[in-house]
């Protein structure tokens, strides 16, 4: 994880730097620091969340530095292991985002040269390595450098008395902002989108050299010429637009995002997958991601179970990368908001090996599992900041609602039913952002709990995950989701007047045999929450409250219940006074395995 970010032009680098990583947080906030080329090379750096460093920071005179904000995986988040990281000189500084995987050999080997270390992380070898090949050529000693490294990387470097930022990348993701007498570096587009929107994405094994002069990118030692993109983003997308927090601004979008999505690819002549094939081939689907891009994978397995009529497999990445077995051609979907998690990554490189088609669905143009997949389709939920996903997972759910309705074969009848009931879904996710002072006043009751557990069937069933994930994330409340007839098997000794129990309560095939479930926890005595379609009210009878949804075409009906379970956990974690966008602990772009 972490952030980094990289600053040379004619303003001075030091606030820039600090504006640029704020928009960094999510990946990591552990710590931060900055370098600036000023009279050789001052650093600031410590425990602190970057709105605390701009207010305490000394000023450093410079135009030419670099940023990090970290999410610590080797060594405490302590002062010293703060990035940027230097070499024995202090002459050359580095950030860092990745994971040096050879780094005791080299550090050992370094150390036997006469090196000293004062940090516990990866990232020191690499200054001390430049130091070892430095002869006056930065760029040079970075090349040479990072040839002895193993592991991934996407690195920023600064020389004392250099005009000049060397960056490179391998697996961790890089931009180049460009702009008018400066230029940017970023591991993200949020970063720099208040001062351009022309941007290149580096590619693995590029190596950029950014002076007052221009950008040069050099790949396998030769010259290249990488495009520069540009960003459809707009500045106001990346900030709170007044709202508390980013997951309430992010949760509030989700109307546009669903007609942002359905328009894009609604207007499409061509279906980009080939479903059809895969049908008379009889082959399967396999759908892969982790956390709430999982959840999303599972909703997808049961739409398109039943729209299009082919076995759908879900598995988690981490997993399948290392231990899970495919046949050979399987068509998969790897669904990834940030397009960066490295277990992720991982799966499709084992996919490519057995000549499987990967179709990736992500939120991030440029990202490292666009440019693997075979196919990328992507959402349009615009850039999410807040550490847990919502918009983002709704724009998946919408990818999979359009596949699963291009390749269906209902009856024309069911289809149209559909299609209308899509068009009306996001004035009814509306009503549910407007009405939801029953969810408020749920939320205030649940926030006095330390357990709770979430039940649904059916299409329900990853919605109860997805809902148990989003409370426990950022309220600190331990929450669980279980398909509602698996509760018996186990979680019902944990049931009592402590434990409350959320039942998402779909009006649909599955509604008698919810009811009996909820019969079954009442008789336990767990406080009972039910999800439940507007002018449910046989429900009241057997619940202590209700939190009302619109009622809409059952297959929708994980759409409008994440909505309703998203305020959940937001209120319940604001109740709780929680930093609801950045959750201790946690990180949006998991880069690590
Ligand atoms: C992290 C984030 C989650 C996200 C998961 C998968 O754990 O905190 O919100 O669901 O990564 O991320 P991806 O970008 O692959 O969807």
């Amino acid at each position: 994880m972490c952030g980094i970010v990289g600053y040379i032009g004619d303003k001075q680098a030091q606030s820039i730097l600090l504006s640029a990583l704020s928009m960094l947080e999510y990946r990591g906030y552990d710590s931060c620091g900055i370098a600036v080329v000023s009279n050789g090379i001052k650093s600031y750096k410590n425990v602190l969340r970057v709105a605390e460093m701009k207010e305490i920071a000394p000023q450093i005179i410079g135009t030419v530095g670099i940023g990090h904000t970290r999410w610590a995986t080797c060594g405490e988040p302590t002062r010293v292991n703060a990035h940027p990281h230097f070499d024995c000189t202090g002459n050359i500084a580095v950030v860092h985002n990745g994971v040096i995987t050879n780094y005791p050999v080299l550090k050992q080997k370094l150390i036997n040269d006469g090196h000293e270390f004062v940090s516990d992380t990866d990232t020191e070898v690499i200054p001390h390595l430049i130091e070892k090949y430095y002869k006056g050529d930065l760029e040079k000693a970075v090349e040479l450098a990072l040839l002895d490294i193993q592991g991934s990387y996407a690195i920023a470097v600064i020389g004392a008395g250099e005009n000049k930022l060397v960056v490179a990348r391998k697996d961790s993701p890089l931009i180049i902002g460009v702009g008018d007498r400066e230029t940017f570096v970023a591991s993200d587009v949020p970063a720099i989108l208040d001062y351009t929107n022309q941007v290149i994405y580096l590619d693995d094994g590029d190596i950029g050299v950014i002076t007052g002069d221009g950008i040069k990118i050099k790949k396998d030692g030769l010259e290249i010429h990488r495009e520069e993109h540009k960003i459809l983003w707009s500045v106001e997308a990346a900030q709170k637009a007044g709202y508390e927090h980013f997951m309430l601004k992010e949760i509030h979008e989700q109307p546009k995002v669903i007609r942002d999505t359905l328009s894009e690819y609604t207007q499409m002549s061509e279906p980009i997958v080939d479903l059809e094939n895969l049908r008379e081939d009889d082959r399967s689907i396999l759908i892969l991601a982790c956390g709430t891009s999982y959840n999303a994978g599972l909703v997808g397995k049961y739409i398109m179970e039943d729209l299009v009529g082919v076995p759908v497999r879900v598995e988690i990445a981490s997993e399948f990368s290392c231990y899970g077995q495919t046949p050979e051609k399987t068509l998969a979907f790897v669904i990834s908001q940030s397009g960066e998690t490295a277990d992720v990554l991982k799966a499709i490189r084992k996919l490519k090996g057995v000549q499987c088609h990967v179709v990736a669905v992500t939120n991030v143009v440029g990202s490292s599992i666009s440019r693997i997949a075979d196919q990328t389709i992507y959402t349009r939920a615009g850039p999410e900041i807040s550490v847990a996903a919502t918009k983002s997972f709704i724009a998946q759910l919408m990818v999979l609602y359009w596949l699963a309705m291009s390749y269906s074969k209902v009856d024309a009848k069911r289809l149209a039913d559909i299609l209308l009931e899509l068009r009306q879904l996001p004035s009814k996710v509306q009503w549910m952002l407007d009405n939801g002072e029953d969810i408020l006043q749920c939320a205030r009751y649940l926030a006095r709990f330390e357990n709770v557990f979430f039940i649904g069937r059916g299409l329900n069933y990853p919605i109860a995950l997805e809902g148990a994930l989003k409370l426990k994330e950022i309220s600190y409340i331990h929450a669980e989701g279980y398909a509602a007839g698996e509760l018996k098997h186990g979680p019902f000794s944990l049931l009592g007047e402590n434990t409350p129990v959320i039942t998402i309560t779909g009006q649909d095939s599955t509604y008698e045999s919810i009811l009996t479930n909820i019969k079954e926890v009442k008789a336990r005595k767990s406080p009972l929450i039910a999800l439940t379609g507007d002018g449910d009210e046989a429900i009241k009878e057997f619940v202590d409250m209700v939190i009302t949804v619109p009622r809409v075409d059952p297959i929708f009906s994980p759409v409008v219940n994440t909505v309703a379970l998203q305020l959940l956990a937001y209120y319940t974690a604001r109740e709780r006074d929680c930093p609801i966008d950045f959750p201790r602990n946690l990180a949006k772009s998991v880069t690590v395995e």
